[in-house]
């Protein structure tokens, strides 16, 4: 077997019997488990959603769909796709922590959405972070950035067409400070979970969606403005209306 990066990290983050000794949390430097800008949120319809199509035959109907009309979504369907993905669905006694439609590693919710807005009616376009407690919307950066996302993401021209797409970034720091190293395999599980969520949805509202895993990581995270280090790209998907 050959020695590579991928295969010494996946031996050297095994748990075993004789490596689980004295682990304690660091309770007074826990990172926040969700971030939130200084500003306006602007607050999405829902939760919780209604209608659409059964969990099962959504699961039936699922699929990876790459071409999109040039239709605008609604903000309810922005507001249930964001709500499916990752939104809040109990608050807690603790003001920090919400559970959430989508699983995560200890609680932790390394993961972040952020929203490219190309046509969705009433919102202008641009790169938004969604708030789970608040269910909204901060505009981190207007325009028309399709063309620049597209190209980040090897040129697929999905990006470019689809209505919105998802990023969903990794604050790494989140699962390294319960889980060290092995926290990485946790992150990419817990984006794969928000990713699911979002095909489901959309098939449920007659949507398109496709999972999108090839991108230049830093070219997207400068277009996100985030550091790349300790917050980072993972995952991104694109949706839009079906072609019939
Ligand atoms: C992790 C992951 C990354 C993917 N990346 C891309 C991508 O960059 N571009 C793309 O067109 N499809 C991408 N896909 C979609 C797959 O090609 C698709 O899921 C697969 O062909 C199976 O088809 P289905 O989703 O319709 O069942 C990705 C899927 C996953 C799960």
């Amino acid at each position: 077997m050959e020695k590579n990066l991928g295969h010494v990290y996946q031996q050297t983050t095994k748990y075993s019997r004789n490596n689980l000794e004295g682990r304690r949390l660091d309770w007074d430097n826990k990172p926040e488990s969700y971030k939130e800008y200084d500003g306006e949120y602007l607050v999405l319809p829902g939760p919780p959603p209604d209608g659409g199509k059964s969990l099962w035959q959504s699961l039936l109907e699922r699929r990876s769909v790459r071409n999109y009309t040039v239709e605008e979504l609604t903000p309810e369907e922005l507001g249930q796709l964001a709500w499916a993905v990752m939104g809040a669905t109990r608050v807690t006694a603790r003001k920090d922590f919400f559970f959430r439609t989508a699983p995560s590693a200890g609680g932790l919710y390394p993961i972040e959405t952020y929203i490219h807005i190309n046509r969705v009616k009433d919102f202008s376009p641009g790169i938004y972070h969604y708030s789970v407690p608040k269910h909204g919307l901060y505009l981190l950066r207007d325009g028309d950035l399709g063309h620049s996302l597209a190209e980040a993401a090897l040129g697929q021209q999905i990006v470019e067409n689809a209505a919105i797409n998802f990023f969903w970034t990794a604050v790494t720091s989140r699962t390294f400070w319960k889980y060290g190293q092995r926290g990485i395999r946790y992150i990419y599980m817990d984006a794969g979970h928000a990713g699911q969520n979002l095909y489901l949805a959309a098939t449920a509202l007659e949507l398109g969606c496709c999972s999108i895993g090839a991108f230049f990581d830093d070219e997207i995270n400068k277009l996100l403005g985030v550091d790349g280090e300790d917050e980072t790209i993972v995952y991104m998907a694109s949706v839009g209306k079906l072609k019939k």
